[in-house]
């Protein structure tokens, strides 16, 4: 696939998702070999020059993407253009021509990728401003790019696709989870279907489980505005978390193009059960520690309801009814002010039938005499890899088990790996959509959360700096992922 000349539209662009990802992947997209022309049209409600605009680009760039105030000056010289949306008479039509005029100085062909960072009660707005004021007009393709969350349940998950469906064609559509962007998570993809190793052990017969945890020491921040509406359900399960399962989850693909992955990903959330108040434990967390810091509980951050019954961890057990999952629980969880940022997902094998060694202390023999079980853990953040946890002899006396790691560390080999957005704004560029949600997962993403949403259920707490809730220990004593 090749990338063709475009402007490349943001919405948002004077918000902290342009500023601190957006542009830095601009950037290293443009230091690629054989990189891309194109040009910028930022645009949001502020009123700014194309020069204050000019201003806002390079100093971002220095300030988050660590590139230096020389290269900064230079980056993209007369191709940064900016255009603000309070126009009296209809803003969508001064911008749309106003992205066919630079597209005919800077011969781009027509071509137009609409980025839209903006916060989701907008998006509406902006789909219906642009499908009427000729956005799909041009000479060239026209891509739309909607950041999370695509609604905020089933519902209105649905009435956004009809609108963005009302204006756009599907395959025109590319709604962003950043989390399918990571080198690690497309690496799941070469690790499943290029090895002829591991299928053979993926399913039921050889998995007991599987593990997907996201955990997150930071609070809710300056974002309680949002966040206090959405929660870890909505924020982070729904989405990430479901996508990386779905990773997990899908059958081998016919080929390795967007339709065939995304037809397999689909397959697996359609098969998943809808979730029952005995799957969920949600809570919050309190006051507490994190980083040798005394830091407020959730009830307590401004911008947040005293009585808000938003969980900021969520702990789910999903049960995928096909054949190759039937009866292996996927354990989803994820939280904010948890004891360290850690992004894992752990499959864990089958005991082996009959134990012949005294492993752990337990002596169960239906979890092999208390042998430590085979684990595969993928690590996402903040090591890069993944690792074989198996069980050896420990050198000497008497035949004791103890368990050892085989390890692939991305960081020793390749060192930094670029950020998730830069292979995704690569991707949109080319137009592939591989890596991109699709309208039905969307909805059968939200399908399977749907009968929870709006429930009454009971909040646990957690200290700040710890690894959640002990309710969680209902679901599983020992998690492979994350600390204890
Ligand atoms: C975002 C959520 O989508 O993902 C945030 O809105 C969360 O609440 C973030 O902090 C986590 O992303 P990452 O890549 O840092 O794990």
């Amino acid at each position: 696939m090749t990338t063709e000349p475009h402007l490349f539209v943001i919405f948002g662009a004077t918000g902290d998702l342009n500023r601190r990802k957006l542009l830095p992947a601009l950037y290293e997209i443009t230091q690629q070999e054989n990189a891309p022309d194109f040009a910028i049209l930022g645009t949001s409600r502020s009123k700014l020059s194309d020069k204050d605009f000019d201003k806002l680009v390079r100093e971002s760039l220095v300030e988050f993407a660590g590139v230096s105030k020389k290269d900064a000056d230079h980056w993209l010289e007369g191709k940064l253009h900016y255009q603000s949306l309070t126009q009296e008479n209809d803003p969508y039509e001064e911008l749309v021509k106003r992205v066919h005029a630079l597209e005919k100085e800077h011969k781009l062909k027509g071509n137009t990728v609409y980025y839209l960072s903006l916060p989701p009660q907008v998006f509406p707005k902006v789909i219906e401003g642009l499908g009427k004021s000729g956005a799909n007009d041009g000479d060239g393709w026209t891509r739309l790019v909607v950041e999370k969350p695509f609604g905020q349940d089933l519902a209105s998950a649905k009435t956004l696709n009809d609108l963005v469906h009302s204006h756009f064609k599907e395959d025109q559509v590319y709604r962003i989870d950043h989390y399918l962007g990571k080198e690690t998570v497309q690496n799941m993809l070469a690790f499943r279907f290029a090895n002829s190793l591991f299928e053979p052990l993926w399913n039921r017969d050889r998995i007991d489980r599987v593990e997907i945890t996201v955990a997150e020491s930071l609070g809710v921040e300056e974002r309680a505005g949002y966040y206090d509406k959405s929660g870890a359900l909505r924020d982070m399960i729904q989405n990430h978390l479901t996508q990386l399962l779905t990773v997990i989850g899908m059958d081998v693909p016919a080929g390795f193009n967007a339709n065939a992955i995304r037809a397999e990903k689909l397959k697996v959330l359609k098969a998943i059960r809808p979730l029952q108040d005995e799957d969920i434990i949600y809570a919050q967390y309190a006051e507490g520690e994190t980083n040798g810091k005394k830091v407020k509980g959730y009830l307590k951050e401004d911008g947040v309801d005293t009585k808000s019954k938003t969980p900021t961890y969520v702990a789910a057990r999903l049960h995928i009814d096909n054949w190759r999952w039937q009866g292996v629980p996927f354990y989803l969880r994820t939280g904010k002010r948890l004891e360290s940022k850690l992004t894992e997902i752990a499959i864990v094998f089958h005991c082996a039938p009959i134990s012949l060694f005294e492993g752990g202390a337990d002596g169960d023999p239906a979890t092999g005499n208390g042998v430590p079980q085979d684990v595969l853990r993928i690590n996402v953040a903040p090591e890069q890899g993944v690792e074989m946890l198996f069980n050896i002899k420990k050198p000497g006396q008497g035949m004791i088990l103890q368990r050892q790691r085989l390890a692939f560390d991305y960081d020793e080999v390749f060192g930094k790996l670029p950020d998730a957005y830069t292979a995704l704004l690569f991707d949109v560029m080319e137009g592939d959509r591989t890596l991109f949600v699709g309208a039905d997962e969307v909805e059968a993403s939200w399908e399977i959360y749907d009968p929870v949403l709006n429930r009454e259920h009971e909040m646990h707490t957690y200290p700040s700096g710890s690894w959640g809730p002990t309710k969680a220990r209902e679901f599983i004593e020992d998690w492979e992922t994350g600390g204890e």
